[in-house]
């Protein structure tokens, strides 16, 4: 019986890969180079199953090609703003992703930039390595303490609670969300805002954890009305900041300081940001450990197992 073809657009955790080895003919990436357009047209054309992840772009002219033999697209990754999903239901492409395995690993390096940004790690490790530091000092580089200041979550969906969990019970920070729905109740104490602009005018700290590829949310008029001297964490998308008005909040000052892990236009990085001091800048690693892009990918696996079985999808996208 021939095996369903699966076109693995990235190098996946070695284990992820021998799993789809044993189960599938599988066209793996060795060199982990980007695919180019026309190379994902051919696996398309080519392959019964694509597992592309979140850097990936599947647009409607990939999902409409007339000869394309595509029939599941298992995202490696809870987003799915790569992919256009409605085009994706026009053509009869299931779309699944990999929630819940990333929660933990997303929602501890939120933790950690907020504890960067708020204890200026990024510049002051800077200023060690530059030579420019001269010893301790009692007023040198005082940043702002966890303990009573409020963390307001812009998104309380998984990402959003854990975080929310981490800061609340183990830094001591109150906790104010603002979520489209209704949510709760928590294991933490948590307080509802109103609106996204009683959150921003509330918070200490603001963390992101919104998906991307809708209206985007953090407006320069709203980053004019977060309280000054507050800093911005974000490990959601970077297309739900403008990172220009952004940018310009930290250069004056208005803001205190800014964690970020996305990137509107990954994976450039505006310049106006890289030469900011009080910014931490990461490469997208949200989910960067070996355990959980292990887990993300064997999610991925099951729900193509799944899907060539017939079985019901673990985590399908919409419906
Ligand atoms: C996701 O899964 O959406 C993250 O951004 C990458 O792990």
């Amino acid at each position: 019986m021939t095996r369903p073809r699966i076109h693995v657009t990235r190098r996946l955790p070695e284990a992820v890969e021998a799993r789809l080895a044993e189960r599938f003919e599988v066209a793996l990436n060795p060199g982990d180079t980007p695919p180019t357009r026309a190379g994902l047209e051919a696996a398309m054309r080519t392959a019964d199953g694509l597992l592309p992840c979140v850097a990936d772009r599947i647009d409607a002219d990939l999902l409409a090609l007339p000869d394309r033999r595509v029939r599941i697209v298992a995202n490696f990754g809870v987003g799915v703003n790569n992919i256009d999903l409605a085009a994706a239901e026009a053509a009869g492409v299931v779309v699944t992703n990999t929630p819940d395995v990333l929660t933990d690993a997303t929602a501890d390096l939120a933790m950690a930039l907020i504890l960067a940004a708020t204890r200026r790690m990024s510049e002051t490790e800077a200023a060690l390595r530059r030579g420019d530091w001269r010893g301790f000092a009692p007023t040198g580089w005082l940043g702002m303490g966890l303990q009573g200041k409020t963390l307001g979550i812009l998104g309380m969906g998984r990402i959003g609670q854990a975080t929310a969990r981490r800061a609340a019970l183990g830094f001591g920070m109150r906790i104010a969300y603002f979520n489209r729905s209704a949510t709760g109740p928590f294991d933490f104490p948590a307080e509802p805002c109103d609106s996204i602009e009683a959150l921003l005018a509330a918070a200490d700290v603001v963390s992101l954890h919104l998906p991307g590829g809708g209206p985007r949310p953090l407006t320069a008029e709203r980053i004019a009305g977060m309280k000054r001297g507050a800093y911005l964490v974000n490990t959601a998308r970077g297309d739900v900041v403008d990172e220009a008005a952004l940018a310009e909040a930290l250069a004056s000052g208005r803001l205190a300081g800014a964690g970020l892990d996305v990137f509107a236009e990954e994976p450039k990085v505006p310049p106006a940001l890289l030469a900011l001091p009080n910014v931490t800048l990461l490469p997208h690693i949200g989910s960067a450990t070996l355990e959980t892009r292990t887990a993300m990918g064997m999610l991925a696996v099951d729900n193509l197992v799944a899907h060539f079985d017939g079985a019901p999808l673990p985590s399908r996208v919409g419906r």
